[in-house]
């Protein structure tokens, strides 16, 4: 392992009921309260009139910001930033998915700054000190609601990146199941391969001696593969949604990673393909994962691809190679993601190889290489899309 510091500072509060606990923190850090929220789920579900009684209790003013698009842009964080400076907003929540949290974590690093948020998502300068945000997650798939990172679009660029700050954590998230049964079927997958990649890029790390971390994430794909088909018949069945949504939060809230860093270079493909087509996240995970397995699978890495097959996906191995095994199981991942209804191939997103260029060269814009576990580069990219066609 590496040597490592852990610190997650943002508070969770989980459960039924647990939206009683928000007047309470809130009031910790002001009156003026921004809330950010998508394309309308929280009005139909009841949450943002719930929401709305709760910041009563404290006489909150309040001021909303609406529309944030799954794959939020940075026009709508600008959007943002200009009402918490121009009100004095004390404090940002978040009410929603992982675009919602994204999003509202770049308004409240935007609105100490005046500095463009894009040269600060971009790198090319430092973040501030943000101001103290919350969130009611209402969608179980990123981990937002517990990690520093955060990922923007931008649409006029077709660029998205990821980026994150030491004061980017939540404050505090609520989480309460029963907000997600409203979540339709197809997000409801895409959140589900989402965790399930988030523990897969970690599970391929370049350190040694992490027997436990491997447990870790196994137990949790485990979990969700078992529950997965159970959530999707339930959809309102509280104690499925709940071991989603834990899973969700601890997929990616730094738990999995002690003492090693993941290999990310999936998640990095994936931003490429929603930076030029604007496709679900989830979605394009479950058709490029399998393929980067199987571009980086070689004989000096199949024994950690067929402890894979082999403790979470049954592989037998009697008679075949380690290779073959490995093989095997990332074919039973493919097709557990197919069967809970998720797509395997860019060509349901009627993406082709016109495109293929494009997306390639996204993925290098940061750096001409990318992924920690096995390095590659722009035409590594191509190689992967086209065979994800
Ligand atoms: O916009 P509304 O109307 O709220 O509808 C949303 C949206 O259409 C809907 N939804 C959410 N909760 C609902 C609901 N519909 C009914 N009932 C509810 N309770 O679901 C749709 C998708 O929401 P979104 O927030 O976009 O989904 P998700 O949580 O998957 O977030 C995706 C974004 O997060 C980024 C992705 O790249 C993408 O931009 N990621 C963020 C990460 C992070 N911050 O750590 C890591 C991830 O790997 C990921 O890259
Ligand atoms: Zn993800």
């Amino acid at each position: 392992m590496d040597n490592f510091t852990f610190h997650n500072p943002t508070k969770l509060i989980f459960g039924k009921g647990q939206l009683d606990a928000l007047p309470g923190e809130v009031e910790k850090y002001g009156k003026k309260v921004l809330i950010v929220f998508g394309g309308g789920s929280i009005k139909k579900n009841g949450i943002y009139d719930n929401i709305m009684r709760k910041l009563k209790e404290i006489d909150a003013e309040v001021f909303e910001l609406s529309g944030v698009e799954p794959n939020p842009r940075i026009a709508t964080v600008r959007k943002g930033v200009e009402i918490c400076k121009q009100e004095g907003v004390d404090f940002v929540l978040a009410v929603g998915g992982g675009s919602t949290i994204d999003c509202t974590k770049a308004i409240a690093t935007g609105a100490n700054t005046d500095v463009d948020m894009w040269d600060i998502v971009t790198k090319k300068e430092k973040p501030p000190a943000a101001l103290p945000f919350g969130t009611v997650l209402t969608h179980a798939a990123t981990g937002s609601e517990m990690n520093r990172g955060s990922v923007i679009t931008n649409w006029e660029t077709n660029e998205k990146h990821g980026w994150g700050s030491p004061h980017t954590n939540p404050q505090f998230s609520i989480l309460d199941p029963t907000h997600t049964f409203s979540v339709p079927r197809d997000q409801t997958v895409y959140g589900i391969v989402d965790m399930m990649s988030h523990v897969l890029e970690h599970y391929f790390h370049p350190q040694s001696n992490t027997p436990l971390q491997d447990r870790f994430c196994e137990s949790l794909l485990l979990t969700v593969m078992e529950t997965a088909p159970k959530v999707l018949e339930e959809p309102d069945n509280y104690e499925h949604r709940e071991t989603i949504m834990l899973s969700g939060t601890l997929a990616l809230n730094d738990m999995l990673s002690m003492g090693f860093r993941g290999d990310w270079g999936s998640h990095n493909l994936e931003h490429a393909v929603s930076a030029v087509h604007d496709i679900p996240h989830g979605g394009g995970l479950a058709i490029l994962f399998p393929n980067w397995m199987k571009h980086v699978l070689d004989d000096s890495n199949a024994d950690r691809f067929k402890q894979l097959g082999v403790r979470v996906f049954g592989v037998d191995t009697e008679g075949k190679t380690d290779k073959e095994a490995a093989l095997e199981g990332i074919e039973k991942l493919r097709k557990f993601w197919s069967g809970i209804g998720a797509p395997s191939r860019l060509a349901e997103y009627d993406i082709d190889e016109s495109s293929v260029e494009s997306m390639a060269e996204k993925t290098v814009i940061a750096r001409p290489e990318f992924g920690n576990y096995k390095k590659l580069t722009k035409q590594d990219s191509a190689e992967i899309f086209r065979a994800s066609l």
